[in-house]
């Protein structure tokens, strides 16, 4: 097979540019550096971008914007130190590049602020916060921090490499939703990554299926401390107070509203809405628009997972249901709770943690009630009610008289009914 290489780093990028971002295929760009090659011995040699133009594969205005790429791209990779290899991806700040560290001779994926945001001093300051932060986390669970820098104008942030594919990427490709047990693996594992990072005082705050990466060993990775910032970092807080960052669909309500006070609940939150996300293969609330999506977070209640797929286990859907509570006071008190319940399941055992959380919702319910006319006057009462959003229905009714203190109740009260009966007959 006849293979053509480009003449020069720069037209090897161009090349791979203009066909990632779909302006031409690989055959015609293949066919122009086979035209490319054929013209070395001529005297009038042309580029290979205006074969390209003049063979009509691209326009010189995409050219143009594609050089502009190119330029960038080549000073991306003039990081001392690495060698930068093919393109990971990229999210709404940054580029992932895979790169080989020269010192240790190891894969390295280095996080590449684009220039403009470089130039943003609120942006660079998260991004040396995502480095700092991550490198504080030492876990099988947590992308490695090893580096952050600046080289040519450009910040970046240098982590473990890790092969293989986001939970994002898996449902998006596989269609459909994890089975249970699946789901059930990864999540204890970026639960136990967030017990790590919450008792070091860290909150990540934008805990997503994107930011979850599964090895070809099936370990998951939680990446991208990215709005990581330390708990009680009143400055911090004070920059964010009143924007709301993060995800929507994943995004907690206390996000939403801009609150100064995020604290580790939030990831719960976030843990819950990816959960969900995995094992019904549907977001949480879907929205034409991120602003209806975040209201839906705030007002609208939760459809139960298991309303969705009906053969999923109560265990699975309650843990969801109580991390997934409005009101951050009605989640579990600990993320090391949650991960508790997700073991119990695991092993086929009921989360008590999650039932003892609704019975304390249910007996708070029930006060609210009962001052619903109070509540109502002073206006704090509407609050209150649109965070009820914990639907157990049939499920736990059923569940609920297999619990051993329901259990153990149940047989006192029959005891004495008994005694009692017997007292009087033996009247
Ligand atoms: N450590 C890593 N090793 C290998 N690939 C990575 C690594 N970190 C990120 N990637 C890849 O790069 C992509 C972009 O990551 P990035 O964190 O910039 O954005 P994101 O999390 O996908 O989205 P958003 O910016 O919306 O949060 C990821 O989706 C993943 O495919
Ligand atoms: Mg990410």
């Amino acid at each position: 097979m006849l293979k053509v290489s480009a003449k020069s780093t720069g037209e090897t990028l161009l090349g791979r540019l203009l066909v990632e971002q779909g302006l031409c295929t690989s055959d015609e760009l293949a066919e122009c550096l086979v035209v490319q090659s054929q013209q070395d011995k001529e005297s009038n040699q042309r580029s290979l971008a205006d074969i390209m133009v003049a063979n009509g594969f691209i326009t010189p205005t995409q050219l143009n914007r594609v050089r502009a790429a190119v330029e960038e791209q080549k000073s991306i990779q003039q990081i001392p130190g690495y060698q930068i290899l093919s393109k990971l991806g990229f999210g709404a700040m940054a580029v992932v590049f895979k790169a080989r560290q020269l010192s240790l001779d190891r894969m390295v994926a280095i996080k590449v602020l684009p220039k403009k945001l470089s130039e943003n001093k609120e942006f660079v300051d998260r991004f040396y916060m995502e480095g700092k932060a991550a490198a504080k986390l030492n876990h099988p669970n947590i992308v490695a921090a090893y580096d952050v820098g600046e080289a040519s104008g450009y910040h970046y942030f240098v982590m473990e490499y890790v092969e293989g594919k986001t939970v994002y990427d898996h449902l998006v490709d596989s269609g459909k939703p994890y089975p249970e047990n699946e789901a059930l693996g990864i999540i204890i594992q970026i639960c136990r990554a967030l017990v790590h990072a919450h008792q070091h005082g860290l909150i990540h705050r934008d805990v997503k299926p994107k930011n979850i990466m599964i090895t070809p060993t099936g370990v998951a990775k939680l990446a991208d401390m990215g709005l990581a910032r330390q708990v009680g970092d009143q400055a911090a807080a004070l920059a964010e107070a009143g924007k709301a960052y993060g995800t929507p669909y994943y995004i907690s309500p206390e996000q939403i509203r801009g609150e100064m006070h995020v604290d580790f609940r939030a990831d719960i939150y976030s843990l819950g809405a990816t959960f969900y996300h995995m094992v019904t293969g549907r977001v949480p609330f879907e929205a034409p628009s991120p602003a209806a999506v975040m209201h839906k977070h705030l007002k609208e209640p939760l459809i139960p997972p298991d309303h969705i797929v009906t053969s999923l286990s109560a265990g699975v859907a309650e843990i969801i249901e109580v991390a997934m509570a409005k009101d951050p006071g009605k989640r579990y008190v600990s993320t090391q709770d949650m991960l508790t319940d997700l073991e119990a399941v695991a092993r086929g055992e009921p989360p008590l943690l999650a039932r003892r959380s609704y019975d304390l919702t249910s007996l708070a319910n029930m006060e609210s009630t009962a001052g619903a006319a109070d509540s109502l006057v002073s206006g704090g009462g509407a609050d209150v009610h649109s965070q009820a959003t914990i639907d157990f229905s049939a499920r736990t009714f059923v569940q609920k008289f297999t619990d051993p203190l329901v259990l153990f109740l149940a047989g006192t009260l029959l005891l004495a009914v008994i005694f009692i009966i017997a007292l009087l007959l033996s009247r």
